[in-house]
């Protein structure tokens, strides 16, 4: 299993492929990303917690690839949070974008990482890829997005993605 990941990992990120635009309701999305991931992590001590402004959310953007998004930076969480803590997720419009912040109740990141985190292969895990949050940042470039981290120790992180609305909000 590790191997497998370790490989579809360093896949992903070397493929870089260019998103197939479709129209996607997000909302629906992210419940789809967790439940997804909570079929291969224990996520039984998780409080996952959606709040959103409006309840249907739509943008241009690759499924596949967004719902990787959402994989990686919660996965990250349930890890920082050893399977035990809040999740949560809120989406909200703003001028003509999309705001969706992704918070957790982990140990948060020590200042010094902060500047690394979305480097290839930077990792504070001894058996980590340091992958994940790389494909974020393209994934979210590609989409001709922004992704920010507001991290504070002992309390926990939030990431912060700005994706351009769909004309259809
Ligand atoms: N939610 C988070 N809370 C604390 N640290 C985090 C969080 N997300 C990422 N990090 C830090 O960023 C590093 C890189 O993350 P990532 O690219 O997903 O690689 P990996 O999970 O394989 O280590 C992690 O090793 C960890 O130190
Ligand atoms: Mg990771």
């Amino acid at each position: 299993m590790r191997v497998t990941k370790i490989v579809s990992d360093l896949l992903e990120f070397a493929r870089g492929k260019e998103p197939q635009l479709m129209k996607i309701e997000l909302n629906a999305l992210i419940a789809h990303a967790y439940k997804q991931l909570s079929s291969s992590l224990n996520t039984a001590k998780v409080r996952f917690l959606q709040e959103n402004e409006i309840s249907q959310l739509f943008i241009s953007a690759d499924p596949e690839q967004m719902e990787q998004v959402f994989i990686n930076l919660f996965s990250n969480a349930i890890e920082v949070m050893s399977g035990k803590g809040d999740l949560a997720v809120r989406t909200v419009t703003k001028n003509n974008n999309i705001i969706i912040k992704i918070s957790d109740t982990g140990n948060g990141i020590p200042q010094e990482a902060i500047d690394k985190i979305f480097e290839p292969f930077f990792t504070t895990k001894e058996k980590g890829t340091g992958l994940g949050l790389a494909i974020v940042f393209n994934i979210i470039q590609k989409h001709h997005g922004d992704i920010q981290v507001d991290s504070r120790e002992g309390i926990g992180t939030a990431f912060i993605i700005t994706l351009p609305a769909g004309k259809e909000n």
